[in-house]
């Protein structure tokens, strides 16, 4: 039999922590429930892998899930939510498939690797627009609001709420006037307060904040169906799951564990609690690389993403000792996506302080061994 190959315990017998952007670790106590619904499932005495999606019990199972998601986005009632399958990605192409049939095309703000991703998906079915880009500098900024150009009469406009990869994150949502404002928001979903009334549709894989792979939250406002090219695949067509209930099967343990994490998150305080505190762990991160001249982060102060935090050093030789160091304090997953390089840390909501201070305590000895030879031009 094939082990698992897996990181070895710190020195002070502490397990590994990741700050991979994969998957956000999730919170011991939804680990625990989690494993124990796969033998009982709620004291029923069966597993809840057993629940057929039609039952009565995974129907009662999804509802919860939905009645703490709203309270937790404070949901107006004109809002569906959808537990699909596919992953964002999927649903870059589900989401023009849905709302082109409105307006003459969709226009797409361009602030990194995933709203470039987006759009290219978003390509293939209909006129899409740049509406604004920060790839001329890097993507080390949000375009400056006040040069987007944008179509009164498109379909929706697209953002990305937090760029993964790159690090920045949009602080404010921008106004579009009429034209729905639709949103990626993956990897900062109930990291902070959302104010989902101001959008129309918005979706996120939950693997990274809200629960494991399998499951897309997609939420989409009541008038903003019924408008899906003809070209669309069912099982990616939101009003049939709106109007019919689920069009295929749901990924019916990643709804559960997604109940499981909404709980935990409404019992530490919710988006609220979550971005005072994701505030305070970046602001450790971000002050050890302003003052050391080891380490560089690209993106503008104001435009930094408070849970993905990326970093560069100055001499780039240096960076695999780093992570070496890194790892044999049970500090992984900090390799930078594989498109940009680099350090990036991934808070998302589950990063314990102690494990950040250590992280900053890290870099901070780090960069006082290795003193800086080259800085950043
Ligand atoms: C902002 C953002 N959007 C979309 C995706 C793609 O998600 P998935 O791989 O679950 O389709 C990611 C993955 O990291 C992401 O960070």
């Amino acid at each position: 039999m094939r082990t698992a190959r897996t990181c070895t315990a710190d020195a002070g017998g502490r397990a590994p922590f990741s700050f991979t952007a994969a998957a956000a670790p999730l919170p011991a106590e939804v680990v625990a429930e989690a494993q124990r619904g796969l033998i009982d499932w709620g004291g029923s005495g069966r597993s809840v892998l057993d629940l057929p999606f039609g039952s009565e019990e995974y129907r009662a199972l999804a509802a919860d899930a939905e009645a703490c998601l709203r309270r937790l986005l404070a949901l107006p009632s004109e809002y569906h939510v959808l537990f699909l399958q596919g992953g964002a990605y999927t649903h870059f192409a589900a989401v023009p498939l849905n709302l082109l049939g409105a307006g003459t095309g969709a226009d797409y703000v361009q602030t990194g690797l995933w709203s470039t991703r987006a759009l290219a998906e978003a390509s293939r079915y209909g006129a899409v627009r740049v509406a604004a880009s920060a790839a001329a500098s890097g993507f080390d900024r949000v375009p400056d609001a006040r040069g987007w150009h944008l179509d009164p009469h498109a379909s929706y406009c697209h953002i990305t709420t937090n760029e993964t990869a790159h690090g920045v994150q949009l602080r404010h949502l921008p106004e579009t006037g009429a034209v729905p404002l639709v949103a990626d928001v993956t990897s900062d979903f109930l990291t902070r307060p959302l104010d989902a009334g101001r959008l129309g549709l918005f979706y996120a894989s939950a693997q990274k904040t809200a629960g494991t792979a399998g499951l897309t939250v997609v939420v989409v406002r009541e008038d903003l169906l019924h408008h899906a090219l003809p070209q669309t695949p069912a099982a990616l067509n939101y009003t049939r799951h709106v109007r019919q209930g689920p069009v295929n099967t749901p990924p019916v343990y990643a709804v559960y564990v997604a109940g499981l994490t909404f709980a935990w998150l409404e019992r530490q305080g919710g988006p609220a609690a979550m971005a005072r505190a994701n505030a305070r762990k970046s602001a450790l991160l971000y002050a050890v690389i302003d003052a050391e001249p080891l380490y560089r982060c690209r993106v503008r102060p104001p435009d930094r993403s408070v849970v993905s935090i990326c970093f560069d050093f100055s001499q780039p030789a240096l960076q695999r000792r780093f992570l070496e160091v890194a790892r044999t304090r049970g500090l992984v997953g900090l390799e930078g996506h594989p498109t940009r390089g680099g350090i990036r840390v991934s808070l998302h909501n589950t990063a314990p302080l102690e494990r950040v201070e250590a992280l900053a305590q890290l870099m901070r000895e780090f960069a006082r061994r290795h003193p800086c030879r080259a800085p950043f031009s």
